[in-house]
């Protein structure tokens, strides 16, 4: 009787199989409910129904009963891919990119896809070698494996995907000889097909061999840049004609550059630089496509400059640093139709630096310095950059000398960012962006475009980014306004990096099934083609913050036909056997805990508003922070605290960071960890390390920060480490450098932040010595309802602490201005604040009431040796009077922070030195209308000016002259 029911209910299922399974082919339906068991943050349609196929899991799309697209891009999926991926046997389109948690060994089941077009497994964090078995995928187009953490040796076998098009292997870690064939052994020299070899960032080495390039390649795009590769550049490169970009620099490449590389006429970018490359520089004449050309850094044979140096018509950027070159400077050069950059610093150019009257309308940097040019006239109207830093013509001809020509503080453009003008002074709240054209407030997805080889180095150029703009709205179908482009700028590697934000084009925010589409179509490149003058690009994404939480999607019939779908399929299955259930994973991924899933947490407890609102900081994984500090290894550790330890790492993307730790007593609440990293993700400014990410989980809090390769000023100033001596125009910058960041905290950040904690070992310095104020971590916030002061309990260090908020404690901006008061002191002194029982202030304001007259006598046996004897003290009494006023006793005597950048300004421009504006130039008129504290050092600046000081007399100054001179030829 049990057995014959048993038929019954099977014929039941049989008849009724589109219930049972719907549409989906049962092998499919298990090998997802695979994956889904290793992977957290699944989309909610997932696993509603055993019915893939008919009720639309998101990114599914199916052919009959069988899966064929798999997209689930930048979805926050954490985990790693089961090997039951092979089970979806008729997959043509897998991309799972932009999943930063998702990663692991690749599975050698990828090998069973072989319907498979179109693998894209780019930005997500997969370890160990490329499986071999990826060259046996013979319809497979597109391969983008970059930006993992791949190792071991590029497989031969991909030498067998004869219709790839696109290879992408770039930014892992891969090494050894790139393969060729021989025999019967399959190499990359078979790409026929191949338009795109991007191996760039990994650590590639040996030779390449001659027989890797022939006429029959239709290559494109050849990117081998930042690898190790070695030996001669293979004289076959130059049968590639369909070659438009070709980067082979920071390599070890040496030899002479083959001859035949001029045949390349459709090359746009050439980029050989920093290699060991010999013999004549390489004549580059009849390239007519030749854009972009860099041969900075190898060990040409010494020479004048070559003749194509003014006659390529086409080129927009040229960049010989270190090149050897001597004599005189071609003017040609100036006038080339299309110009935007001429880079030649560190050679050996002589005479005259003449630039013509016939100077390109497109020019906008120019670049000599370190070289022995001995004449110099300022063109007229020329808006552009000039650098002659390290050039006789600024020791020898003394109205030169104080410009900023002359200056070693390289100026910096305006770069394009997409006008908000029209749109007033909306704000938004936090979390939101204000959308260009329509104004109103939406939640943008935000990203970067990476272009490995643009054509053209104008980051100000508007006609070039607003094309950019127009093309992705178009192109993904948005709307006009979705898109704003911000600070397009050139990284060390020489590409081109430009912030994005996408807005959705109705409503406020973009449901999770967009945001893979988007990301999805900018990462397979299959959508979005950029202007050609673009080149070859990347996109990386940030997790989308603002999912509406969440559809929740299940109606009731759905339930009721899952329920029985579910009844019919246990059935079945026992009758079957469990034959299905075989290739299941047995590890259930332990359901995590809800805090291990970030996001999930915080929504789940909050709705929307639980979502943190970050603006262009990411969150990484634990795995991902545990990988790139080997396991928080005592070797990465830069720095320990109170609140824990410091590391340093490298993501995968290159970029080196500062992973701040808590340890055990400094964990804080969800909520208050959430709101500081809310905090620091909104606060940008040149003069704050800037945050870039964050991790919160498995009981970790940590915070990631751009790492700032100079150390602290503390540590410049006690020189240790070996660590370069500070001269006093130096201390000045950074004075000045480090009062900008405070400023923006006190005054722009929204809402302020006081600080609370600036001390020397707070301030950071970078390559340039720029100041970048760190460490927020005591920061609090101004809130509305209680500006002026906040009431807190006292935190800060000894030593900066401002008296009357330690007496009150009261917090107010001020006791961030008395703190950097007694910073200024010790830039003075080069001592910490508490130094053999003394303490700084009381020091320096014993020893200037002590002296009546002139009471800066009273101060030579304090000032830092290193400094003391140096000839000029630009502004020293100024300075000194200034950083008295910031630690007077009472916060009301005290300047704010933005007055204190003025005058540390107005201190720099004594000298003639051109600073930068932050946007608008301050103004002396605007702080000499200042009230109050402001009129005592209105006081003291026009004593300064009407009296030369001692030093500047010594030093033959004429500050009017200069001041005028400076004014005159400053560059818009
Ligand atoms: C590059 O290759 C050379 C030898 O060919 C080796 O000595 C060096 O360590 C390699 N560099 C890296 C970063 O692996
Ligand atoms: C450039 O190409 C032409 C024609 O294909 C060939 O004859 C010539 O030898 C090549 N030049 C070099 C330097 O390889
Ligand atoms: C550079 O190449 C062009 C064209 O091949 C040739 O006419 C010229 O003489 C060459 N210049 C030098 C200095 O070799």
């Amino acid at each position: 009787m049990a057995k014959f029911t048993g038929i019954l209910l099977f014929l039941v299922c049989l008849s009724g199989f589109h219930v049972c399974f719907g549409n989906t082919d049962p092998q499919d339906v298990a090998a997802l409910r695979s994956l889904m068991e290793q992977w957290q943050n699944t989309p909610s349609a997932w696993g509603q129904t055993d019915d893939p196929c008919g009720t639309a899991w998101q990114g599914i799309t199916c052919t009959g009963s069988r899966v064929v697209t798999l997209i689930l891009s930048n979805q926050n999926i954490q985990g790693t891919l089961s090997g039951d991926i092979g089970q979806l046997s008729q997959l043509q389109t897998l991309d799972l990119s932009l999943n930063g948690g998702l990663g692991g060994p690749l599975t050698e089941n990828i090998g069973n896809l072989k319907q498979l077009t179109s693998l894209s497994l780019q930005n997500c964090s997969f370890t160990g070698s490329i499986p071999g078995v990826l060259g046996s995928l013979s319809k497979l187009s597109f391969l983008a494996l970059n930006s993992n953490q791949f190792s071991g040796t590029i497989p031969a076998s991909l030498g067998n995907l004869s219709n790839v098009y696109w290879l992408d292997l770039s930014y892992n870690q891969l090494s050894g000889q790139l393969p060729i064939s021989s025999g019967t052994s399959p190499g990359l020299d078979l790409l026929v097909h191949t338009q795109h070899f991007h191996f760039n960032q990994n650590n590639l080495s040996g030779t390449i061999p001659e027989k890797l390039f022939s006429s029959q390649m239709q290559l494109i795009h050849i990117l081998f840049d930042g690898n190790n590769f070695t030996g001669e550049i293979p004289a076959s490169i130059g049968l590639v004609n369909s070659l438009e970009a070709l980067r082979l620099d920071r390599n070890g490449f040496s030899g002479p550059v083959p001859s035949s590389i001029a045949n390349l006429t459709n090359l746009h970018e050439l980029n050989l630089a920093n290699n060991k490359l010999t013999g004549l520089m390489p004549n580059l004449t009849g390239m007519s496509s030749l854009n972009y050309v860099d041969l900075s850094n190898n060990t040409f044979n010494r020479s004048e400059t070559p003749l194509w140096f003014s006659t390529l018509d086409t080129l927009t950027s040229l960049v010989v640093s270190y090149g050897r070159l001597s004599g005189p400077v071609p003017q040609k050069l100036f006038s080339l139709p299309q110009i935007q950059q001429v880079i030649l610093d560190n050679n050996e150019f002589t005479g005259t630096l003449g630039m013509g009257s016939n100077i390109s309308s497109h020019l906008q940097t120019v670049n000599f310095e370190n070289n022995n040019i001995s004449l110099f006239t300022p063109p007229p109207n020329f808006h552009g950059i000039i650098m002659l830093h390290g050039n006789e013509v600024c020791e020898t001809v003394s109205v030169l000398k104080n410009t900023i020509y002359c200056s070693d503080h390289p100026q910096a453009l305006t770069p394009y960012s997409t006008s908000l003008a029209s749109c007033g002074s909306s704000s938004c709240s936090s979390g939101l962006s204000v959308r260009p054209l329509s104004c109103n407030c939406a939640c943008p997805l935000t990203g970067m475009l990476t272009f490995r080889a643009p054509y053209f180095s104008d980051v100000t150029n508007s006609t070039v980014f607003q094309d950019l703009e127009n093309q992705l709205w178009q192109n993904l179908s948005l709307s006009p306004g979705s898109v704003y482009l911000e600070n397009p700028f050139f990284d060390e590697n020489s590409y081109m990096q430009v912030q994005v934000k996408l807005f959705p084009p109705t409503g406020t925010s973009f449901n999770q099934s967009e945001v893979s589409r988007i990301s999805s179509q900018l990462g397979q490149q299959n959508e979005f083609k950029p202007p050609k003058i673009f080149g070859p690009y990347l996109f990386t994404a940030n997790p989308y913050p603002c999912l509406d939480n969440q559809s929740g999607g299940s109606s009731l019939s759905k339930g009721a036909a899952a329920g029985i779908a579910a009844g019919c399929a246990i059935v079945l299955l026992t009758l079957i056997g469990m034959g299905i259930y075989a290739f299941r994973q047995k590890r259930r991924a332990e359901r995590a805990t809800e805090i291990s899933k970030p996001f999930a947490a915080w929504a789940s407890t909050k709705g929307v508003d639980g979502v943190p609102q970050l603006k262009g900081a990411r969150w990484f994984t634990f795995d991902e922070l545990t990988k790139i500090t080997n396991n928080f290894a005592e070797m990465n550790e830069i720095g320990a605290g109170g609140y824990g330890k410091v590391y340093k790492g490298q993501l995968t993307n290159g970029q080196v960071v500062a992973i701040k730790r808590a340890q055990a007593g400094s964990l804080q609440g969800a909520a208050e960890f959430k709101t500081e990293i809310e905090l620091l993700s909104r606060v940008h400014h040149k003069n704050l390390v800037g945050l870039v990410g964050f991790c919160f989980e498995q009981g970790e809090q940590m915070l990631v920060y751009e790492f700032i390769s100079n150390g602290t000023l503390r540590e410049n100033l006690s020189a240790e480490n070996g660590k370069q001596q500070l001269d006093w125009m130096k201390r000045l910058k950074i004075a000045l450098g480090s009062a900008r960041g405070l400023a923006y905290l006190h005054e722009l950040a929204d809402p302020p932040i006081i600080h609370r904690d600036i001390k020397s070992a707070n301030i950071l310095l970078d390559k340039l010595l720029n100041a970048k104020v760190a460490d927020f971590g005591l920061s609090k916030l101004v809130s509305d309802a209680e500006k002026g002061h906040v009431s807190t309990q006292v935190k800060g260090t000894l030593g900066y602490l401002d008296p009357e908020y330690y007496m009150t404690q009261l917090l107010t901006e001020k006791s961030d201005v008395y703190s950097y008061g007694v910073v200024m002191l010790e830039l003075i002194t080069g001592k910490p604040p508490l130094h053999k029982g003394k303490y700084i202030v009381r020091e320096v304001r014993l020893a200037l009431n002590m002296m009546g007259e002139d009471p800066y006598c009273g101060l030579e046996d304090m000032v830092d040796t290193v400094i003391r004897n140096s000839e000029t003290l630009i502004a020293f009494k100024s300075f000194v009077q200034l950083a008295m006023l910031c630690v007077e006793e009472t916060g009301a005597r005290r300047p704010k922070m933005n007055q204190v950048v003025k005058e540390i300004e107005l201190m720099l421009q004594s000298d003639g030195f051109q600073i930068e504006p932050e946007s608008e130039p301050s103004s002396a008129t605007d702080f000499y209308r200042e009230a109050g504290v402001g009129t005592a050092l209105h006081g003291h600046l026009y004593n300064d000016q009407q009296l030369p000081t001692k030093e500047a007399s010594s030093s033959g100054f004429d500050y009017s002259g200069a001041y005028a001179l400076s004014t005159k030829i400053e560059p818009k």
